[in-house]
């Protein structure tokens, strides 16, 4: 039995946990740590963003945010073919002169997105016979290689090739051309851009499968026949709760490396629409991949960049390709979210901070009620069995009466939480206590039982259990509940905490 002082003495810590997560609200808070920039910077990567062209020159904060927290920069259209040519004979450069300028002014170097890719492409090109439409895009990647020249870390020459069964027939796109058209493209970069390196970029190819395992097939084959391939990008369009176990990511970097390529996370960012649940607990599951995933790539030498896919959740491709999200680092107002600490933890080789922020932070009742009350008799906060402030729940006529809290801005779909009750009873005998979550959502109303005891009069029983619950949308209510004594027993309350519950020693080794 731990005492009342005690555990308030955790919650008190608990509390500041939370205020400093609580602040971490604040772009102001991140700026007290360093930057995702410095602290990529201590393992040696790049940190990336895509940055789009008209925020940047229409929302001044969203600027200066990239300038401070990235060391690298993707522009995220405005490097590809139909953007800049609207039409034959017609080419506008300005647009992607703008992102570089403001690249160049920040000191971030630049990823190149993308020479070869068979989206984007102009309408008119695309209406062009096979042979006229590859003279077309090769005069444009020589004239774009030309126009950029020197300002390209990366380019991401060749983009999506492959079909999801691993075979290059995509390029079924360049007709005539085919894979040599592919090959071509990288050998024509390397000669106009010496200083650059070449990736080969796709999705779906972060885990072990069938299109990941082509892929390393074809890359193989072209270092082998001398193609100019220096990198590959793993794309890392990602959903919660379908991403690829993280270990396959690990053994996939592992087996390009072992090609001597360089692996890049060109294009992260996490999907969590889908999620039944609040969206605290949607952005905490996205914190937790996040911050296995950055963990996995530290803890891999070939792995040297990663990039995110947008800065914000206000400037985000998923919102129009698939519905309102919220997959990125920043939210709509610019700022951190929990995946932002998440990720720049795992780079510093810290633990997930999401792990530590404490969800019922009130559970001391030093200042009240703290969220919670009572089911039925009457609920006060009074000095307890043991001296210090609990919680009382008196006049119970059942037994499954007595404290509870709605912890539904806490929960969502794929989400382990742990719930933490010191509990006592009061005259009348030992009693049996429960911890029960009870919710409320699409699947109906049931009660899931978390943790049971025996408590003795007077003296705290710790009840502890994980809350994981299979939600289904709507979800209306889910609530934490302390029951059991018979009828007319008093039933006592301290102690109480919630949080996202994390194993102790989980992913990947992490390299200093
Ligand atoms: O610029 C026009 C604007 O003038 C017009 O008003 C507006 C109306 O919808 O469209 C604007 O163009 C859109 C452009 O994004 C800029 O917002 C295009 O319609 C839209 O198709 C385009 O989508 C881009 C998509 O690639 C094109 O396929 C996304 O922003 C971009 O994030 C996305 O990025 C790709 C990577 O290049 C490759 N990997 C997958 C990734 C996500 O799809």
């Amino acid at each position: 039995m731990s005492s009342p002082a005690r555990q308030r003495a955790l919650a008190v810590g608990l509390a500041g946990a939370l205020a400093l997560v609580a602040a971490l609200g604040g772009a102001s808070a991140a700026a007290e740590g360093p930057t995702l920039a410095a602290a990529a910077a201590r393992t040696g990567r790049q940190i990336g963003v895509a940055v789009a062209h008209d925020p940047l020159v229409r929302e001044i904060a969203y600027g200066r945010l990239i300038a401070r927290e990235f060391s690298s920069i993707t522009p995220e259209n405005e490097l590809k073919w139909s953007p800049m040519a609207p039409a034959p004979e017609v080419v506008d450069d300005s647009r992607w002169e703008t992102v570089l300028a403001a690249a160049a002014a920040a000191g971030q170097q630049v990823r190149g997105h993308t020479l070869l890719w068979d989206q984007q492409l102009p309408s008119w090109a695309v209406a062009l016979p096979d042979a006229a439409l590859l003279a077309a895009q090769r005069a444009h990647t020589e004239r774009l290689l030309a126009a950029t020249s020197g300002r390209i870390a990366v380019w991401d020459v060749v983009n999506e090739a492959l079909e999801d069964d691993g075979s290059l027939s995509r390029t079924a796109m360049w007709r005539a051309g085919g894979e040599r058209h592919l090959t071509d493209t990288f050998r024509t970069a390397r000669q106009m851009a010496p200083e650059a390196k070449l990736f080969y970029n796709d999705y779906g190819v972060e885990g072990i499968n069938p299109k990941s395992d082509g892929m390393f097939a074809v890359l193989r084959r072209w270092r082998a026949a001398g193609v100019p391939v220096d990198g590959v990008g793993l794309q890392c369009h990602l959903k919660a709760g379908e991403a690829p176990p993280v270990a396959q990511l690990r053994a996939n970097i592992q087996r390009l490396g072992g090609l001597g390529l360089d692996v890049h996370l060109t294009e992260i960012d996490v999907q969590v629409r889908h999620l039944d649940g609040s969206d605290w607990g949607r952005d905490a599951v996205q914190a937790r991949l996040l911050h296995q995933w950055v963990e996995a790539c530290v803890a891999e030498p070939a792995c040297t960049a990663l990039t995110f896919w947008g800065l914000s959740d206000r400037h985000t491709w998923v919102d129009h390709a698939h519905g309102d999200d919220r997959p990125l680092l920043f939210d709509d107002e610019l700022e951190p979210k929990l995946s932002y600490f998440a990720v720049r933890a795992a780079l510093l080789g810290k633990p997930d901070p999401t792990c530590a922020v404490e969800r019922l932070p009130e559970g001391g009742f030093d200042k009240g009620m703290g969220g919670w009350r009572a089911s039925g008799g009457q609920g006060a906060v009074v000095e307890g069995p043991s001296g210090g402030p609990a919680l009382r729940v008196s006049g119970r006529t059942a037994t499954w009466q007595g404290p509870v809290r709605t912890v539904t801005d806490s929960v969502a779909d794929g989400l382990p939480l742990r719930a933490r009750a010191q509990v006592t009873v009061g005259p009348g005998g030992p009693a049996k206590v429960a911890l029960t979550a009870h919710v409320i959502d699409g699947a109906g109303e049931r009660f899931v039982p978390l943790a049971a005891g025996q408590a003795q009069p007077g003296r705290w029983t710790a009840l502890e259990g994980a809350l994981s619950i299979d939600l289904k949308a709507p979800v209306r209510s889910v609530e934490l509940y302390v029951e059991g004594p018979p009828a007319g027993q008093e039933l006592w309350l301290d102690g109480a905490s919630l949080r996202v519950d994390c194993p102790a020693a989980a992913g990947a080794k992490v390299r200093p």
